[in-house]
């Protein structure tokens, strides 16, 4: 299973690729605010970051689109700059034409904001190359399914349909691993979820035992 980082922060990003070889990167506007940079300048400095590698970079559209017609141009226009970049079009009903036409141009699409089997059923249908599908935020309001992962990646297998399905909005390495249990083929997590889930008190603590052996060791002279 692949993990990819959701992070607008350069330094975030170099730091994951660099210490933990993630595998991609995820974005949406609210990772675009918190780094204060638009799309475009955004798209920029990503580009120069992951030029020659196959780490994959997925950047959404303008959240107030209102039509596929402007969906298409948008995303054709991102998709354009590299050929890192995946294109992170909403679930919507305009959202799935304007995934459909940009399949058949040859656009790579991560269909996002995904909480239903269905919605990911269109998205696979329509050649949708990730499917995301948002776990944190039903858990967060009291409407998780424990198993909406199941059911779509299980939907991806029966049609052997090409897309791969992302596990998004993660909170917790108890949500990675479900992913993983679940067959996902990628999680997106923030750089806060990875860096607690390298933590381990246990780890700690042996490691504090080991030291402390160690230093009776020598401080008693073993040979
Ligand atoms: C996924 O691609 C989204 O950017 C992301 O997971 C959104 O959720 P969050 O910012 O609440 O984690």
């Amino acid at each position: 299973m692949k993990l990819f980082l959701d992070s607008a922060k350069l330094e975030e990003i170099k730091y994951a690729i660099e210490k933990w070889h993630i595998d991609g990167i995820t974005t949406n506007p609210r990772h675009l605010f918190a780094a204060n940079m638009t799309v475009e300048r955004f798209a920029e400095e990503i580009k120069r970051i992951v030029e020659g590698t196959d780490i994959s970079v997925s950047l959404e559209v303008n959240p107030h689109l209102k039509t596929a017609d402007e969906i298409v141009e948008e995303a054709r226009r991102l998709a354009y700059l590299s050929p890192n970049f995946v294109i992170k079009v909403p679930a919507t009903e305009i959202g799935f034409e304007a995934l459909a036409r940009l399949a058949k141009q040859g656009v790579k699409v991560n269909m996002t904001l995904i909480f239903t089997p269905f919605q990911a059923l269109q998205a696979a249908r329509l050649g949708a190359h990730y499917i995301s599908v948002f776990v944190g935020w039903k858990e967060e309001r009291g409407d998780f399914d424990a198993e909406l992962v199941s059911k779509v990646v299980k939907i991806v297998k029966n049609y052997n349909f090409s897309s791969k399905v992302l596990v998004a909005a993660i909170r917790s390495a108890k949500h990675i691993v479900d992913a993983a249990l679940a067959g996902a083929d990628i999680v997106t997590a923030s750089w806060e979820v990875y860096k607690r889930c390298f933590e381990n008190p246990y780890t700690q603590m042996g490691l504090d035992i080991f030291c402390d052996a160690w230093d009776e060791l020598y401080k008693k002279g073993g040979s």
